[in-house]
């Protein structure tokens, strides 16, 4: 089949591992910089160009888009997905995955487990709203963060109440959680691909710290996760909609909780703790995907009549 990774720089771990893993399967694969895919939207029908050439016919697009492009990477992968290109991850799911408050408000209303938060834009209700909460400890995070960077944790009130307003101040987009202490500064990334978690890896605060990211000074280790944790994961991934995702996990007294749902989670770190073949679940999942939808013949009947006529304009070729 005729794969598309599209990345941004085709040097990365995760995405030389996707190309590997893509040959290895007998596929062909491209690695395609969404911000150099261009495109036409007619009511005639949808094109893609890329630097200077017309692209289509890719049965799967494997889309690895970095939070700073989600905008314009999503336009792309949509284009793709009109084009009748299938994808483990659509862009709308990643769309929604990226809009943290909204995707809390999914996971709650699925009765997924997650550590309470509270969020709310005037300053005279910062007093309501951290009652709201509940007692300190809090966690403060800006919603701009990620990697551990802009995570606080306020022991008391007073402290809760002056991060908010310094935030405030700033116009940063924050949320507040509660604190969840057992965790004892450990999360579990679950890598869920299709309905299973393919492997999952716990990872360590330093001493000192609470917050488990790398980039912080944490460690990983490969990690037996409980069924229960399994199901989670995969529930969480379904309910954004995502077929691969990286899903991190905290363990409370009132079991697995949810912190984030990432929808192009590195490869690097977790197949290097738990030697799985990470990539090659994901090629295969792409695959049988497309497969099962029909699009390794990705233009769709009913729009070969209108493909054929952009071809006039020399913008589709079919
Ligand atoms: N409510 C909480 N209770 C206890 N520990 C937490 C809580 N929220 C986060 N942590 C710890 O802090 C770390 C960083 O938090 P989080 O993952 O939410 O932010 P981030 O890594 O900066 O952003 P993102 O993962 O969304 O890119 C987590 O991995 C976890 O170890
Ligand atoms: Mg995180």
């Amino acid at each position: 089949m005729k794969l598309a990774i599209l990345s941004r720089n085709g040097k990365l771990y995760s995405t030389r591992r996707l190309v590997e893993a893509a040959r290895t399967a007998g596929h062909s694969v491209r690695v395609l910089d969404p911000l150099r895919c261009y495109m036409r939207i007619g009511d005639d029908g949808f094109a893609m160009r890329y630097k200077g050439r017309a692209i289509d016919g890719y049965g799967a697009v494997i889309p690895r888009i970095g939070a700073s492009i989600t905008r314009y990477g999503c336009a792309v992968l949509r284009q793709f997905e009109l084009m009748g290109s299938h994808t483990p991850n659509p862009s709308a799911a990643i769309a929604r995955a990226r809009d943290k408050l909204g995707c809390h408000q999914l996971l709650a209303a699925q009765r997924i487990g997650l550590p309470a938060t509270v969020f709310g834009d005037n300053p005279d209700d910062t007093a309501d709203l951290l009652a709201l909460l509940g007692p300190p400890p809090h966690v403060v995070k800006l919603n701009e963060g990620s990697q551990g960077a802009g995570v606080l944790l306020t022991e008391k009130l007073s402290a809760s109440r002056g991060v908010v307003e310094a935030l405030r101040g700033l116009y940063a987009n924050f949320l507040v959680q509660e604190f969840v202490a057992e965790a004892e500064g450990a999360d579990l990334r679950c890598f869920v691909v299709g309905e299973q978690v393919v492997a999952a890896m716990q990872r360590q605060a330093p001493v000192g710290d609470f917050r488990s990211n790398l980039h912080r000074g944490g460690t990983a280790t490969a990690i037996d996760t409980t069924p229960e944790e399994r199901a989670v994961a995969v529930r969480a991934a379904q309910a954004v909609g995502l077929g691969v995702a990286g899903v991190d996990l905290i363990r409370s007294h009132r079991g697995p909780l949810v912190l984030e749902v990432n929808a192009s989670p590195g490869l690097e770190g977790i197949e290097e703790a738990t030697g799985v073949d990470i990539a090659g679940k994901i090629i295969q999942l792409a695959v049988n995907g497309a497969e099962m939808s029909g699009s390794e013949r990705p233009v769709r009947p009913r729009h070969r009549r209108l493909l054929n006529r952009s071809a006039r304009l020399d913008l589709t070729r079919v």
